[in-house]
């Protein structure tokens, strides 16, 4: 659903509506929105595992820096290390620190990594190579999941997210020793910005705490920007500096690039003749094709096959690979369809990888020598003018395309084949924008605040988000009750939200369904709101699915449906059966039930009602109130109906349109909220609620000055 259709990505390779929405600001969802993270879709490629653990512990290309790493820590504050996925840097450098005695007298070592996932199959294998019990020396600690012992505990893996939330118990992380932060990824849901918040906590740490030490793990070309970030020498005499940088990487071969003569106007063709041109004339190598999206990904493979079926023995060079693998990879694709693409293939096969984004520094395949490069990824953008969050299709940065040739080149010398003219390459961005600068600031200025940090606008962050989107975040925050007049949090609403492990929008929504009387309806929909898709879409039965999803489905809107799912999900006892017969996902809805019972125990200790509208004769029509309550925390995405169909939103009058996997497609209903705005060929508002816009004034006051009319343009 999320990918530009043909037509977009087709038509003019510069295509403005390809590229990212002026002013655009922001990127991804933290911790506190929706999990964009596929669980089942994260793997680790190990070469060497019939060996013993010591023996693999020592293939690691990072076994040979040891000594430097510890030199380094002993005498830097920071330490910058850059070294491709799979080099060690999660699982080896705790232990090292470890073993060099940074852990006695009751310090930890804390490694914090970008997704829930990743922390405990890091921290299970760590206690494995340790020989250690899981949770006991070795142990990790992510939202709703806490595997450490106070006492024991002298490595752990968490989130980035759980230890920022530490730092608002003990704001000088008192009990580490050293701190392992793994930034941001350039994958394009890489959730981040937690990381750019703690770098900005870390270097205010440091300064109270010299003793505290910082290794910042990256895989990018970021190192020297971090590394100047938290160096605090103000002489020019390089013996003072506080930072570091090693890099661990192997050696990099040439590679060769290669740019079209001409922009082709559609990069997904382009991309398959290259292909098909590699392998006819090529000597063996694989290929390794970056698009955009999953389902791109999947019809690229489909396409390549057919044309790979037509190829005849003799339009092969001889001594050549006869046969093509083509293999799909992205983050949505089950663990073991991922594994293949690590498989070593016989001799006459040549193997033609796929990707996402998710190739360029999240994994690393070997015996990639020929990259074939879209020159565009997908990127999920804030853009502050229209306060929407949306998935974008934009060109790569030169650092993203870089990184991408650079996959080729790393057994021997390489070729990048770039579906982009020469000048098209220098037009683009020099880095890919941070993360900070493209997202909706509201959760993090929450988190800053519930911290002390007051003036949030002179925190130092290693890239300052811009003052539009600060300006635009505060506003929210403000309607939502959370801060007043002045700037400050409020008592008990703003230190509420900033405690509940939601965002400020869904924590509004479940504070204040206590009073509306729907509490327990609310908590199911917040928590289905907080994970992936719950829908599974197999690509031959989507009639089939239609229909069956269609027994969910009201006329209030998809929140209410995702209700439905939910309270159908219980009632069948949550089995797997069910959630087949459905189309669901039954580790996601497990999931949602999860964090259903952690939401609850929250509003259990703030005194909110726990209620049920449902079944209360006293509430005639029980969605009324639950729709309220979305509105309570969604206003400010509220969006009306237009004579031709599509919708303006009620601030700023953009024009919208119901996503094509809402429940309400192809209705019109005059007045809804959205959770988020999804733009491929159109801006979709997706989890839509229709609502009366009375309601906007009743429970928005602050947001629109208006009395249910539609506000004049602003
Ligand atoms: O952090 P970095 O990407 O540099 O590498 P790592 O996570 O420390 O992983 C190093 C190696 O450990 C991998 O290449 C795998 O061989 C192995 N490993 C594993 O077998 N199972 C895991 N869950 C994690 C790592
Ligand atoms: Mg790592």
């Amino acid at each position: 659903m999320e990918r530009p259709d043909s037509e977009k990505a087709s038509p003019g390779f510069w295509k403005p509506g390809a590229v990212a929405p002026e002013g655009l600001c922001g990127i991804g969802t933290g911790q506190f929105d929706r999990e964009t993270e596929k669980e089942d879709l994260f793997v680790v490629f190990n070469a060497n595992e019939k060996l013993s653990l010591s023996q693999q512990r020592q293939r690691l290309p990072i076994f040979k820096n040891r000594t430097h790493i510890l030199y380094l820590v002993e005498k830097y504050q920071t330490v910058v290390i850059v070294g491709s996925t799979g080099s060690g840097k999660t699982t080896q450098i705790p232990q090292y620190l470890h073993e060099a005695g940074w852990t006695q007298g009751g310090r930890v070592v804390a490694c914090t990594q970008p997704r829930r996932v990743a922390a405990t199959t890091v921290a299970e294998r760590v206690a494995q190579e340790m020989g250690s019990l899981l949770g006991e020396e070795v142990g990790y600690a992510i939202r709703f999941d806490n595997k450490t012992e106070a006492e024991k505990t002298k490595i752990k893996f968490m989130t980035d997210g759980l230890l920022l939330r530490e730092t608002m118990l003990d704001p000088l992380l008192s009990k580490y020793s050293v701190i392992i932060a793994s930034p941001r990824l350039d994958e394009a849901h890489e959730r981040s910005i937690h990381t750019d918040i703690l770098m900005g906590l870390l270097k205010k740490i440091q300064r109270k705490r010299p003793e505290l030490r910082l290794i910042v793990s990256s895989a990018t070309l970021e190192a020297q920007k971090l590394a100047d970030f938290f160096n605090t020498n103000k002489t020019t005499d390089p013996a003072n500096d506080t930072a570091a940088i090693l890099s661990i990487e192997g050696r990099q071969f040439p590679v060769d690039i290669f740019y079209l003569k001409q922009p082709t106007d559609n990069y997904v063709h382009a991309a398959i003749d290259t292909v098909i041109n590699i392998h006819k004339t090529e000597p063996p190598g694989d290929v390794l094709v970056f698009l955009t999206g999953s389902e791109e990904v999947d019809d690229t493979v489909e396409l390549i096959r057919q044309r790979a079926a037509e190829i005849r023995p003799g339009d092969l060079k001889p001594g050549s690979p006869r046969s093509l693998s083509v293999l799909p990879i992205y983050s949505g694709l089950p663990g073991a369809q991922q594994m293949k693409v690590f498989q070593t293939m016989p001799k006459h096969v040549r193997k033609v990888i796929v990707a996402t984004n998710i190739a360029e520094t999240s994994i690393t395949i070997d015996g990639v020598v020929y990259v074939v490069d879209s020159g565009f990824v997908k990127i999920k953008a804030y853009n502050p003018a229209t306060a929407m969050e949306a998935l974008v299709v934009v060109p790569v940065a030169q650092a993203g395309a870089d990184q991408r040739a650079g996959r080729s080149g790393r057994q021997r010398p390489g070729k990048c084949y770039r579906l982009y003219t020469e000048a098209a390459y220098r037009a683009m961005r020099v880095n890919t924008i941070p993360e900070m600068q493209r997202t909706d600031l509201a959760p993090v200025l929450l988190q800053l605040k519930a911290l002390g940090i007051d003036n949030v606008l002179r925190f130092e962050f290693p890239t300052p988000p811009p003052s539009q989107c600060m300006m635009r975040a505060l506003e929210l925050l403000y309607a939502l009750g959370a801060l007043d007049e002045y700037g400050k949090l409020t008592q008990p609403i703003g230190y509420t939200l900033a405690e509940l492990p939601v965002g400020p929008t869904l924590g509004k929504m479940l504070l204040k369904s206590g009073e509306l009387g729907c509490s327990e309806e609310v908590l199911s929909i917040a928590a289905m709101l907080s994970v992936q898709m719950v829908f599974v879409y197999p690509r031959d039965f989507r009639n089939t699915v239609d229909a069956v999803r269609k027994r969910f489905a009201v006329f209030e809107g998809d929140t209410l449906t995702w209700l439905n799912v939910f309270n159908e999900f219980m009632r069948n006892n949550q089995t797997q059966k069910w959630c087949k017969e459905h189309y669901v996902n039954h580790r996601v809805m497990l999931r949602a039930v999860e964090i259903r019972n952690q939401l609850r125990a929250y509003l259990r200790r703030y005194k909110v009602p726990l209620v049920s509208a449902l079944g209360n004769p006293d509430i005639p029509d029980a969605t009324v109130p639950i729709r309220k309550a979305v509105v309570s925390g969604f206003f400010a995405n509220a969006a009306f109906l237009q004579p031709d169909g599509s919708y303006k939103t009620a601030k700023s009058h953009q024009t919208l349109h119901i996503h094509p996997s809402s429940m309400l497609f192809n209705t019109t209903p005059a007045w809804v909220v959205y959770s988020e705005v999804v733009s491929t060929t159109k801006n979709f508002m997706r989890d839509v609620t229709v609502i009366e816009p009375t309601w906007l004034a009743e429970l928005a006051s602050h947001f629109y000055d208006w009395k249910g009319k539609p506000m004049p343009k602003t």
